[in-house]
């Protein structure tokens, strides 16, 4: 059976920085696979050129075997790839459930439902079904930007999954959220992964949390996967110990 994601030998430069350099590798249907490394070893940049923000010097990105390299966001989005950022994308001034609904409309392609407010346009059960899953009801009617920074990355998270999507690539979503907050992340992410079968690429520096939730890490330093394997193996591994003793 062919991989869910392919991406082979990717690159991209900014100026003279060389981001990401040939790296390839696959997530097989089902996985919950780990992307680890140094501050600026790419990570983020990687998920950029799969997702459609930055379009790659060169290499491609296939979903099902079908080449997806350079497609917008919104395409992606609608063959089931969702993601989230490093850097929070709620609307303070929405509230939790109307961030849900705006994200399923943008998943869907209108841009126009962020800009000008959420109608539900029929989302709303979805939307409740989602703030229920993750344990967000009692705050539904919240606007965003009076949560705490762990319950805003939470409902960060929620949005990934109002398209439904079969692969979804979290940018460190435990990123200064506290322990409480984080295991229960960790709880509602195995469980769609387990129900729903659904497939995750986690980039992540907090290492109990990726150790607990990945089956397979990869690790890169300075834009090369430098590891792979599964967590335990990795973390012993002298060359990702060397790579984070030297930055
Ligand atoms: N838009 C950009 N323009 C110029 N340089 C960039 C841009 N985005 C990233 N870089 C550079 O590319 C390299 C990789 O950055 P990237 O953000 O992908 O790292 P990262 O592994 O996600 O780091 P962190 O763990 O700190 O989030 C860094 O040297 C960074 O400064
Ligand atoms: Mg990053």
């Amino acid at each position: 059976m062919s991989a869910l994601l392919e991406v082979r030998d990717l690159d991209k430069s900014f100026g003279g920085v060389q981001a990401v350099r040939g790296v390839s590798f696959d997530v097989r249907e089902g996985e919950i696979l780990g992307v680890i490394g140094p501050n600026g070893s790419g990570k983020s940049t990687l998920f950029n050129c799969i997702l459609g923000q930055l379009a790659p010097n060169h290499g491609t990105v296939k979903v099902d075997g079908r080449d997806v390299t350079g497609l917008r966001p919104s395409q992606l989005n609608r063959l089931g790839v969702s993601r989230t950022f490093q850097l929070l994308q709620v609307f303070p001034k929405l509230t939790a459930r109307e961030n849900l609904i705006a994200a399923a409309q943008e998943h869907q392609g209108s841009r126009w439902a962020r800009l000008f407010g959420a109608r539900d346009a029929g989302l709303g059960p979805t939307a409740d079904r989602m703030l229920e899953f993750f344990r967000l009801t009692s705050l539904a009617g919240e606007k965003a930007g009076n949560l705490s920074y762990g319950q805003q990355k939470l409902l960060d998270a929620a949005m990934a999954f109002m398209a439904g999507s079969r692969l979804v690539l979290l940018d460190e979503p435990a990123g200064g959220v506290n322990p409480t907050m984080l295991a229960g992340l960790r709880e509602r992410l195995a469980e769609i992964n387990r129900e729903r079968g659904a497939t995750f690429v986690v980039i992540e520096h907090n290492m109990e949390f990726v150790m607990a939730l990945c089956t397979r890490l990869i690790v890169l330093a300075e834009g090369r996967i430098i590891a792979e394997g599964p967590p335990d193996a990795v973390r012993r591994d002298p060359t990702v110990i060397e790579a984070y003793l030297g930055h």
